[in-house]
């Protein structure tokens, strides 16, 4: 394992390799300890590499066994191979065939970046520098080749021999062995490899494209899961439908396989053909996947297979490109999840975890650009900013350039640029020559991290009929950037006029206006529009159309009206989210000035309204009710924040509109009742949401036999997004029902990994301080493991972000309980180690005590000898 060496990498040092790589023959002997590589490089100089330039190719721990060049075993002193690299001292002139063999450990591979074994099953991870610990390589994007993999091993054992591209032979060996042979066509990076071998079931069915070829479609998981796949199969066929429809994009293999496995470190990843996956994102049934899990499985799904051209197809250069796949593809799986279902519905979950995530990640110690410009560890960059205001970025692209623009611009694209390891320079070229837009200012979102603060000052002018707007932006420091720059965003937006429709203008000056969307392009601009006969109220940033913070001269009194009337949904879900906002502030002063928590009569009729009308979708009207998070509360406040406060706060309003809107919950909480068989269908899943959401706010309010509904709501409970429903409404009221509840789930689910994760966040989450002593003794519990990093985010990562109460505890013992996992998990997974870490990113938003006690814990990991790179680099940049 490597440790906290990790140099600084910098984007402005960028130069191609010496040496092209034309072709990768890999030869696996697999075995559980010892796995032989054999691996064989056509490698060629590059035009302009000196002759006998040393050709250096990195490893990771590697024990090396021999090497060759063109079948000639190599001199001792014609090498230097250590377990990080191999140098080849002075290269041929001509293309030549270098002959590796390396060992690897699968078994003992608990990093799970590499080859490794999860439940007996070998699988690979290569993303980012993953490959390197298979065999010595030039490990990095841009270098693109054609791969041919045989995969070798006893049949009993490994009956499933899985690789990248198209099989092309197979046969059966002495001594019960046997191999298969995968060739991928299409040139590739290696972190896009993959191989997996194991006894494994499968589900398959088939694709026809556009143009009418036959795409075979598999799921490989363990056996016994395999009747918990087919929503991931039909996701599958909708995205892959899906992105020939919306963006002309056709599947190129003869076969897609998907593979599920229980150890994974992230969500999945989009191997060349062969798509590996977390099982929580495929496994999928009503009695034990929610809702939220299935849309969770349909979108993980969609954006895999999107990275096909977005990231297989066209690569990246270098890793500081990353948001040139991530930020594109995310864009891409949320515009599929808007078609398929609610756009106002997902525009509005997206903002929620923009602001939940990414926001406060802008805000910290740990804030970078969507392209940062320099890191120590690549992969602490799959962050918020690069996947989620990367997508707002594209997004940004879209709105200005219109449907038609951007679709001509994403046409040039995969043009131009199909077969190529591109910059972010090279995409933004794609829509400016598409649309003759002059873009360039567009790469200072690239550059600049912190999130904009966008302020707006209206006045209507009854004299001239004019409504003047000001609007200025600033862009605030984050380390390393003290100046920035104006960036330009589009601005959706309407002037509603006093019967609550959009009123028209004859003319307007100060800005570039085309439809209904304006652009911001300078520190400040003052916008006149002309033949304004009434009073407006602006609803401005329409759909959230840039990732920025809105401020206002806006009145309550303008809030409420476009709670009312606003035509935009998502303005309408955030005029109420605002308004209590502001009441949630209030209130956690109040609480720490041992006053009263106030709510406000309006805001609550304003949101009975919501409740009450039937013409709003069901999943809409259950966000448009939700109050802000704690931690949302916790990122407004952002500076001596006393995270106990915010959550009396939060409750006590919480249960004041549960009181004000009583009859309208009970009423829905009837009406919303569904006895027909489960489908997982937006509207269905909509009606779910907003009942269940009756019902806890009911047993917020108090009201009477609310505990022994939420238990009848538990037992009678017909599918998982229900049960668990209760469940949590039991768990988070801290009623005594909850512990019933949770033996009754466990002798329901024991031996399901996957129901049993959501056992234990629900119990990490109940919000006492003392629910430390829990948490700990579910460490214990046979459903946990400290060595599979589902089970870990379950427990301990729910605990550090989803238990504010606990997590924040004023001895600091919450503190010193995630930073002891961090040091014990470090040296096992430094990636999920160094992710738990960023629990601690707004620590110096705390107050004073808090604040002490967070930043002596980091110390203590800072402290830690032997870091990972990936902690190593978290912890210091958080202390800087
Ligand atoms: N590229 C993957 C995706 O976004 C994510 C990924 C990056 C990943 N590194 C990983 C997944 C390491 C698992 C392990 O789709
Ligand atoms: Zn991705």
């Amino acid at each position: 394992m490597k440790t906290s060496t990790g140099q600084t990498v910098r984007l402005e040092d960028y130069r191609p390799t010496d040496y092209a790589i034309d072709t990768v023959n890999l030869d696996f002997r697999l075995d559980p300890t010892e796995t032989r590589v054999a691996a064989t490089l056509a490698v060629e100089p590059r035009e302009d590499t000196a002759e006998g330039t040393p050709l250096e190719l990195v490893g990771d721990g590697l024990t090396f066994v021999t090497a060759s060049v063109d079948g000639s075993t190599l001199a001792e002193d014609a090498f230097d191979a250590t377990p990080d690299a191999f140098i080849l001292k002075s290269p041929p002139a001509a293309p030549f065939r270098l002959t590796i063999e390396t060992r690897i450990n699968p078994e003992g591979n608990s990093a799970l970046m590499g080859l490794f074994r999860s439940s007996g099953t070998y699988c690979t991870q290569c993303e980012p520098e993953g490959f390197r610990r298979i065999t010595y390589f030039l490990d990095r994007p841009d270098v693109l080749s054609v791969y041919t993999t045989r995969l070798e091993g006893p049949k009993d054992q490994v009956p499933v021999l899985l690789s990248n591209g198209n099989p092309i032979e197979e046969g059966e060996l002495d001594g019960g062995r046997h191999y298969v042979v995968w060739h991928d066509p299409f040139r590739k990076p290696s972190y896009l490899f993959a191989a997996v071998a194991g006894d494994l079931a499968h589900i398959s069915d088939t694709f026809v494209t556009a143009s009418g070829r036959t795409v075979d479609l598999r799921i490989y998981v363990e056996k016994g899961k395999e009747t918990r796949c087919d929503w991931a199969m039909d996701s599958l066929k909708r995205s892959m439908r899906w992105d020939e429809v919306r963006f002309g994009r056709e599947y190129d293999l003869d076969i897609f396989m998907i593979v599920a496995v229980s150890d994974f470190n992230m969500g999945a990843m989009e191997n060349k053909g062969l798509n590996i996956f977390n099982d929580k994102y495929i496994l999928a049934d009503p009695a034990t996947a929610t809702d939220v899990d299935y849309a969770g499985i349909e979108s993980v799904i969609a954006h895999e297979y999107f990275h096909n051209w977005t990231g297989d197809r066209i690569t990246c250069r270098d890793w500081f490109q990353l948001c040139l796949k991530e930020g594109l593809t995310v864009f891409r799986d949320q515009e599929f999840t808007s078609d398929e279902r609610s756009r106002p519905v997902k525009r509005i979950s997206d903002v929620r975890t923009l602001k939940a995530h990414q926001f406060p990640e802008d805000a910290g110690p740990l804030a970078h650009p969507v392209r940062p410009q320099t890191y120590r560890e690549i992969n602490n960059f799959y962050t918020a900013t690069v996947y989620e205001k990367g997508a707002e970025v594209v997004r940004m692209l879209a709105t200005r350039l219109g449907e038609d623009g951007f679709r001509a611009g994403m046409d040039l694209y995969f043009e131009r640029h199909d077969g190529d390891a591109a910059t972010i320079e090279d995409f933004i070229a794609c829509f400016a020559d598409a649309t003759g837009t002059d873009l360039d200012a567009m790469l200072l979102w690239y550059a600049q991290a912190g999130t904009p603060t966008v302020t707006a000052n209206g006045s209507w002018d009854g004299a001239n009929h004019t409504y003047t707007l000001t609007l200025s932006q600033s862009v605030p420091a984050t380390p390393g950037q003290p100046d920035k720059q104006p960036m330009p965003m589009p601005i959706r937006f309407g002037l509603v006029g006093p019967n609550g429709d959009d009123m028209a203008y004859d003319r307007v000056e100060g800005a570039r206006v085309e439809g209904d969307v304006l652009m911001l392009e300078e520190a400040e601009q003052t916008v006149v529009f002309h033949g304004i006969g009434a009073q407006p109220v602006p609803s401005l940033l329409r759909g959230f159309s840039a990732p920025v913070r809105l401020r206002s001269n806006e009145t309550s009194e303008d809030r409420l009206f476009l709670l009312a009337h606003d035509s935009d949904p998502f303005n309408r879900w955030e005029a109420a989210q605002r308004i209590a906002m502001d009441l949630l502030q209030a209130g956690t002063r109040a609480v720490r000035a041992e006053g009263d928590v106030i709510t406000d009569p309006d805001f609550l009729r304003g949101l009975a309204t919501i409740a009450e009308d039937a013409s709003l979708e069901p999943a809409y009207r259950a966000l448009a009710l939700q109050l802000p998070a704690e931690s949302d509360v916790f990122r407004e406040i952002g500076e001596d924040v006393d995270p106990a406060a915010i959550a009396v706060a939060r409750r006590t309003i919480k249960a004041a509109v549960g009181q004000a809107l009583a009859g309208t919950l009970e009423r829905l909480y009837g009406e919303l009742a569904d006895e027909g068989a489960y489908s997982p269908d937006p509207e269905a899943t909509g009606r779910r949401a907003l009942r269940n959401l009756a019902l806890d706010y009911l047993v917020s309010a108090g009201a009477d036999g609310a505990e022994a509904r939420a238990v009848a709501h538990f037992e009678t409970a017909r599918n998982m997004t229900d049960r668990l429903a209760a469940l949590s409404t039991l768990a988070m009221h801290r009623l005594p029902s909850a512990e019933a509840a949770f033996e009754t789930y466990a002798d329901l689910f024991a031996g399901d990994a996957l129901a049993m994760d959501k056992w234990l966040s629900l119990q990490a989450m109940i919000p006492e301080e003392d629910n430390l002593d829990r948490v700990r003794k579910l460490m214990d519990h046979p459903a946990f493991s400290f060595s599979n990093p589902n089970r870990i985010r379950a427990l301990i990562g729910a605990y550090a972000t989803g238990n504010p109460v606990s997590f924040h505890r004023t001895d600091g013992d919450g503190y010193r309980f995630i930073a002891g996992v961090v040091m014990e998990l470090d040296p096992k997974n430094p990636q999920v180690a160094a992710r738990m870490l960023a629990a601690f990113r707004s620590w110096r938003s705390l107050e004073a005590g808090r604040r002490t006690l967070a930043k002596a814990e980091l110390q203590r990991v800072a402290d830690r000898p032997g870091l990972s790179t990936d902690t190593s680099d978290i912890v210091t940049r958080m202390l800087d």
